[in-house]
């Protein structure tokens, strides 16, 4: 790679909206990652990221708040840039549409458009999603409502102008025949394919009249240009596009990927290339939809009501854990669930155990076998071979996977190398080699460790900046050796650095505990709400006093969500003859589950199980363990148990039971 080679990502800019969950974080903290590594690798990055200011909801939140809107999202931007700074997110610039600038080239953009006539006055009639900001047909409504959120939306009926994207469908999925690689992942391009393109595309309304904030289109000024026109264009905007200079816009576009969620898929994959299209401008290398943390099936979002303070749990657990799990969770392209049990896990398996445990030990045994001085390396011994390998490989397993964003099994990787130290902690004892005075294999033991754990806070570092940055500091690294180039090779560290010993990098969390304390503070306040404290005893009296029950509608049944589950994992619940702890892949998401059949059935033979789960079953607590679903058996008068089952057992887990 050159050294001069660009990359240039983006987040989608962000609605201001008063408070910031954790699902929110997740699209940013994962380009922050990835302009880290980029950064790292020798590329000159530009992170691009900033806020979506204009439109109706802002306008009618600011007047409900008795505000200007522009008073109003000022006070709401310099929050989330309060939020990006705690978590440690690296961006180049922060762009917000009601900056001058932004405005000026959007006014260009669509005096460009409507010149070549891909823009013409028309007049609209339909159905407007004020909190998505969207356009619908009448066949496009779900029941009535936006087909996106569920909510209500308004009908209008108001002169516009329009974009001719009708006009662009063919070299769209032209586009996407022969770049493939553009639109990932890959069952998103299909989603695209089938749902808008083949189906042809309409002309798109990119102006409105019936209110006041928003950018004015400069040649008739009663009308406002669409935020979601307003809003893409922000990609090349904040690179100067339409300005006096266009430097940045000359070396950094066309991006290198737009990461977003996929809800906002269509705008960024069929309406803005098509926008480039008219204007000419070449197509971005690459969009990539992420999926969704959930929460309990359901995507986080305010609107709905379920929030994770992400500024809460950075506090209790510090920024890094919040980090780390958001870029842990949630597998490629898929959805994650969130749970505050998972979350913790998470902490305490991965980062307290493998991770903070190892730095601890070793900074400790240096400290009290060698006075806090790294001893020097005695040279390569076949003993030592394999981990340095392993320590040696790191960065290019982890560069493999991080290419393919593929970012949580790159992790993993790091991780990975941490058991691996505590491994060859246990099998070299150190400890007896202090007693044995074996000075010189002692020596070689810690050495290797000291410098295996500096290979992985190195390439820890875009994950985790802030914990990669206390581990080097620990172990004196040198400014030279906290580059991706040091960790090619084994042996950076020369023996005689101070080696401090630090305070636990991610203490050992009371699980029990926490989520008590969750539950008092209402943090999760949704979860909290549908924790019924509820037993085994009176689930099963319940389900056998309804075995009688009225006929129920079709419409009743299509409210109960049967999904079929693979058991990964099952333990007995202490002190209760009756409960299995199990956990589920259900699709994208892992669930617990307590569920009665003990004494029916061994938890050892339940791993690799599929099973049928009620996957919309208001969480219960079950000796004190949040159980997430139910699993579905069949039970004679004897109280014998027989689980059901998808007779496939390759069937994939996750799919719908009818
Ligand atoms: N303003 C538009 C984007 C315009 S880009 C030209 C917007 N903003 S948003 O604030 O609603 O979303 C910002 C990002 O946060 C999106 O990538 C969205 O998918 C992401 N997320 C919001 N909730 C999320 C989860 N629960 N999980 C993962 N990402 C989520 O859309």
């Amino acid at each position: 790679m050159k050294k001069t080679e660009k990359f240039y990502i983006t987040t989608p800019i962000y609605f201001p909206s008063g408070s910031w969950h954790i699902g929110t974080c997740y699209t940013t903290v994962m380009c922050d990652c990835l302009a880290r590594f980029k950064r790292m690798q020798g590329y000159d990055v530009f992170y691009l990221t900033g806020t979506d200011e204009h439109g109706q909801k802002i306008e009618t939140n600011a007047k409900n708040a008795g505000v200007s809107p522009k008073e109003y999202v000022d006070e709401k931007v310099a929050k989330l840039r309060e939020l990006w700074k705690l978590l440690d997110i690296s961006y180049d610039k922060f762009i917000r549409t009601t900056d001058e600038e932004h405005v000026k080239a959007v006014q260009n953009i669509f005096t460009k458009l409507y010149e070549r006539g891909d823009i013409y006055l028309s007049e609209y009639e339909g159905h407007y999603c004020v909190p998505c900001e969207s356009f619908w047909t009448e066949a496009q409504l779900k029941d009535g409502k936006c087909p996106d959120c569920g909510r209500d939306v308004k009908l209008m009926k108001e002169e516009s102008y329009f974009f001719r994207l009708s006009k662009y469908g063919d070299r769209i999925l032209k586009l996407y025949e022969e770049r493939p690689e553009f639109l990932e992942p890959k069952s998103r391009q299909n989603e695209m394919i089938n749902n808008f393109l083949k189906p042809g595309l309409n002309d798109l309304c990119v102006s409105r009249t019936s209110l006041k904030w928003g950018i004015p289109v400069p040649f008739n000024p009663k009308h406002v240009i669409y935020v979601w026109m307003d809003a893409l264009t922000n990609y090349i905007t904040a690179l100067g596009y339409g300005s006096d200079d266009q430097s940045l816009f000359d070396r950094f576009w066309p991006a290198d990927i737009h990461m977003m969620g996929k809800e906002i898929v269509r705008f960024h994959s069929v309406i803005w290339p098509a926008f480039l299209m008219a204007l000419d401008i070449p197509i971005p290398k690459k969009v990539y939809g992420h999926g969704w943390m959930t929460f309990f099936g359901d995507k986080i979002s305010k609107s709905k009501g379920n929030t994770v303070d992400p500024v809460t749990l950075s506090a209790r657990y510090g920024v890094d854990a919040v980090r780390y799990y958001l870029l842990r969770e949630i597998p490629f392209g898929q959805d994650g669930n969130y749970t505050n049990q998972i979350f913790l896990s998470r902490i305490n398996t991965d980062l307290a155990n493998d991770l903070g445990n190892l730095v601890s030990r070793t900074t400790a045994m240096i400290g009290q076998y060698n006075g806090g001085v790294l001893p020097k390396s005695s040279g390569i011994d076949p003993r030592d071979e394999e981990l340095i390998d392993k320590a040696e490989r790191l960065l290019e397993r982890v560069t493999e996977f991080t290419d393919k964003l593929l970012v949580p099994d790159a992790l993993n990787e790091i991780i990975k190398l941490a058991q691996s130290c505590n491994k060859y902690i246990d099998i070299n004892a150190p400890w007896i080699l202090n007693k044995n005075n074996d000075k010189q294999r002692l020596n070689a033991v810690l050495y290797n460790l000291a410098e295996t754990i500096r290979i992985a806070a190195v390439t820890l570092a875009p994950f985790l900046p802030d914990t990669a940055k206390k581990i080097l500091e620990a172990f004196s690294v040198e400014a030279g050796l906290n580059s991706f180039e040091s960790v090619k090779k084994f042996g950076g560290l020369k023996g005689g650095e101070t080696v401090a010993k630090i305070p636990p990098l991610f203490p050992r969390i009371d699980i029990a505990k926490e989520l008590q304390y969750f539950e008092d503070e209402a943090i999760k306040k949704e979860e909290v709400d549908a924790v019924n404290p509820e037993n085994i005893n009176n689930q099963s009296s319940q389900a056998s006093a309804n075995t009688d029950v009225d006929m129920i509608s079709i419409e009743d049944f299509a409210k109960i969500r049967l999904r079929t589950a693979r058991v990964t994992a099952c333990e007995k619940v202490e002190k209760s003859d009756k409960l299995l702890k199990l956990t589920v892949q259900c699709g994208g998401e892992t669930r617990t589950i307590v569920s009665g059949i003990a004494h029916k059935y061994a938890a050892t033979e339940m791993v690799g199980k599929n099973v049928i789960i009620v996957a919309n079953l208001k969480p219960a607590k079950l000796k004190g363990i949040l159980s997430e679903g139910m699993i579905l058996c069949a039970e004679d008068e004897a109280h014998n148990l027989s689980i059901a089952m998808p007779e496939d057992k390759e069937f994939p887990s996750g799919s719908t039971v009818r």
